[in-house]
């Protein structure tokens, strides 16, 4: 049993109320920080922790702290709660289950940065759980948490929360201001970065739910002690929210560097694949990232066991590796069809790209159409590379990372399963039939 930071009291009935949550430690991390600590020892602590900002990219969060313009007295802490990305549910988690734990980082990480004012960006689905977390905010300003003078130290501080319209790409960092300042959620051209222009032109730090509820742990404890847990590249411990073909999907705390092996085989986490079926394959960090044939999950090309962590699941590159990613572990078993499930990513992809970048507006679209027809037993020999083609053209060639997102589950699928791609194009009679008889995919034996 790994070390719990962010889900140690998920068990305890009550939690989701002020009285339990307090009764179990919590809020002591905002005593300690507004009484006891200034600012920089709180970004000193966050930085020694090694903390890797949990929403995708792993950046460093005590180091995008430091980024932040000092000589602006108006600055902004930003949650990002927009988590829309595919097989991505941990987030949601925390909001739904214990609330106060991002309240209390918002309080702590907010007077880190000398931010009054913070906001929640909520996924515009998740309006369900506005009165939970809204509860959770009443309750910190009702009990001196909130508002001004905390705790008699002469902080203020103002939370909200806003929820959004349910567009994925306002869940990208400058899209959420955009739309947090009332506009269209298109993003921004980098730079400037957020922590110099940010919110209403001030700087601004976007994190995501579970960077945020980690910090009141590391306050308590120090950044020494978190670093101790995991690996020395990925310290800590991650949420891990795994769905598709396992016997017991849902969201996992594991401390990082567990055996890729151990967390999708052992009944404490993922419970094995479902059925009793063979592992065909695995998108380990949400539908962006690149997909990993079952046997590259589990090993890397070299044959070294791959552990969850953000450098083993990266290591051989985009070639034979992908990503650590959001944690949004989705596990295919070998009835999927790899081209089916690609077409289904495609499609949000071109859902839910803004339109700004022509090759991500048009790249997206053709990626779909050809997916489709290939599917759908309409597609030709020269679909495949044209596939190919299409992502080359997108990839490091758009305003914001959607592009790339889209582009990277096209081309691993390729180059891990191209026989399957070529199997639908030359046996379109196999893949009719499969479709239309409650969908099985092909048998790629002899093909
Ligand atoms: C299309 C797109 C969608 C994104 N969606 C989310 C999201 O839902 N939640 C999130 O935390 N980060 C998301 N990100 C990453 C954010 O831009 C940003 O890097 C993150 O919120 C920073 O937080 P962190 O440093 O704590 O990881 C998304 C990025 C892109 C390009
Ligand atoms: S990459 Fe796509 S989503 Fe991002 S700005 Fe360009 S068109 Fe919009």
């Amino acid at each position: 049993m790994g070390a719990k930071i962010l889900l140690e009291h998920i068990d305890k009935p009550g939690i989701r109320g002020y009285d339990v949550y307090r009764q179990n430690g919590g809020y002591r991390a905002v005593e300690k920080a507004v009484k006891t600590m200034t600012p920089d020892e709180i970004v000193n602590e966050v930085k020694t922790s090694v903390l890797r900002g949990r929403g995708g990219a792993g950046f460093p969060t005590g180091l995008k702290w430091s980024f932040i313009d000092k000589s602006n007295p108006t600055r902004y802490l930003v949650c990002n709660a927009d988590e829309s990305e595919p097989g991505t549910f941990k987030d949601r988690y925390i909001i739904q289950y214990i609330p106060h734990l991002l309240v209390e980082g918002m309080i702590v990480s907010s007077f880190a940065l000398g931010a009054n004012t913070a906001y929640i960006y909520m996924r515009g689905e998740f309006r369900w759980l506005f009165p939970i977390l809204q509860k959770a905010i009443d309750e910190a300003y009702a009990n001196g948490f909130l508002g001004k003078n905390i705790l008699g130290t002469g902080f203020n501080l103002d939370l909200y929360v806003q929820s959004g319209g349910g567009a994925y790409i306002c869940g990208e960092e400058t899209a959420l201001l955009e739309s947090l300042e009332g506009k269209r959620g298109n993003p921004r051209i980098k730079p400037p970065f957020p922590a110099i222009k940010g919110l209403y032109g001030c700087p601004t730090v976007v994190n995501n739910v579970e960077s945020i509820a980690v910090t009141p742990w590391i306050v308590n404890n120090g950044g020494a002690e978190y670093a101790k847990l995991g690996t020395e590249k990925s310290p800590g411990t991650k949420l891990i929210s795994a769905c598709g073909n396992i016997n017991k999907p849902g969201v996992y705390e594991i401390e990082l560097g567990l055996p890729v092996e151990e967390f999708l085989y052992s009944d404490e986490y993922c419970g094995g694949i479902a059925g009793g079926k063979q592992l065909k394959a695995c998108v380990p960090g949400g539908s962006s990232v690149p997909i990993l044939p079952g046997e590259l999950l589990l090993k890397t090309a070299a044959g070294t066991p791959r552990n969850m962590s953000y450098e083993s699941l990266s290591d051989g590159g985009f070639a034979t590796g992908s990503m650590l990613g959001s944690g949004g572990f989705i596990v295919f078993d070998e009835n999927a069809c790899i081209v089916r499930n690609l077409w289904n990513f495609s499609s949000f992809y071109h859902h839910e790209s803004c339109g700004q970048c022509s090759p991500c507006r048009e790249g997206t679209g053709w990626m779909e159409k050809v997916l489709h027809r290939i599917e759908h037993g309409h597609g030709n020999q020269g679909d495949i590379d044209l596939l190919v083609d299409i992502a080359k053209k997108i990839e490091g060639n758009t305003i914001c990372p959607l592009g790339d997102a889209a582009a990277w589950p096209v081309a691993s699928a390729i180059r891990h399963f191209r026989d399957e791609f070529e199997l639908h194009v030359k046996h379109p009679e196999l893949v009719r039939h499969h479709y239309m008889n409650d969908y099985k995919a092909p048998v790629l034996q002899g093909a």
